[in-house]
């Protein structure tokens, strides 16, 4: 029997994450033999770590905070949405030797919107708050998906107008300050931030949620989010974490590496999320 293919997820922290566990159950179920490890890799070795990992014949990798953009910059070559995104949560060399990056996030923070929330984006006016890496990959699909709006606000206001820029051609975006945002509240909000590693939330205004407002937080963790526990609190809908779009963007990024589709219900099950 050969031995099984090399991925895994590479990060800083990485220690919490739940993708080796979601990956494994991907390949059980598609009868893949592959092996999935986490690497923690600090910026400064980023580089030199990852070519390591395909020069010793690993197949394929996840990337998450803080490496989206490095990997971006590192692969050979760039799928469109990533190219348009200019960050990278998925990396696949392929067999003639061409480091391919591609975005899985958008894919996956959309199908858990849509399917597994059952939310229609079309019309709705949408607020992200940050604009790192996160929200690069998920700015294109949530466009396409025609809001009437998507609002970008940001503690540091320029990065959100340069990244709103960016895809200005794709519909009605605009960047701001937390303090920019307006007075009307907003039908979807989604926390792209990683206020939540330090245990806060980004200091907005609560006057964006209404009661029938749903608050989305890309992180997840077994307990409620701190941006989960504030929605809750200023009185929305329905607020989430972001464990659908982990699962769904981990099935995308598996599809490109194995060429086989895995269902993501039994393991949104196994995760608690059925
Ligand atoms: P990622 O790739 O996860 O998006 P990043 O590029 O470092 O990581 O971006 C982190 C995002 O979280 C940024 O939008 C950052 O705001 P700044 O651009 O002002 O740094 C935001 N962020 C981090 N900590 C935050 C906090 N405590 N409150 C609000 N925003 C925060």
């Amino acid at each position: 029997m050969n031995a099984p293919d090399q991925y895994g997820v590479v990060g800083h922290p990485i220690s919490h994450s739940w993708s080796p566990f979601i990956h494994g159950l991907f390949a059980k179920q598609t009868d893949q033999s592959i092996n999935y490890r986490l690497y923690d890799i600090t910026p400064e070795n980023f580089r030199a770590q990852v070519l390591e990992f395909f020069t010793r014949g690993g197949r394929g990798l996840n990337v998450t905070v803080p490496h989206k953009e490095a990997a971006a910059e590192l692969a050979n070559s760039l799928t469109e949405r990533a190219d348009r995104a200019g960050a990278v949560n998925t990396l696949i060399l392929n067999p003639d030797h061409v480091l391919l990056g591609d975005n899985t996030d958008g894919h996956g923070l959309v199908t858990d919107l849509r399917k597994n929330l059952g939310l229609d984006i079309t019309n709705e006016r949408l607020l992200i708050l940050g604009a790192g890496g996160a929200t690069r990959g998920v700015v294109e699909p949530l466009l396409a998906l025609g809001p009437t709006e998507l609002v970008i606000a940001n503690r540091t206001p320029e990065r959100a107008v340069n990244l709103a820029s960016l895809f200005a051609d794709l519909g009605a975006v605009r960047g701001c300050g937390f303090d920019d945002v307006g007075d009307e509240p907003f039908d979807v909000i989604i926390n792209a931030t990683a206020a939540g590693l330090s245990g806060s939330v980004p200091n907005i205004d609560g006057g964006v949620v209404a009661t029938h407002s749903v608050c989305y937080d890309m992180s997840y963790s077994r307990s409620a989010t701190p941006f989960v526990t504030w929605a809750v609190e200023h009185g929305c809908a329905r607020a989430h974490k972001g464990w659908g779009m982990l699962v769904e963007q981990a099935a995308e990024s598996f599809t490109l590496w194995r060429g086989v589709r895995p269902d993501t219900e039994p393991v949104l099950a196994a995760l608690g999320m059925k």
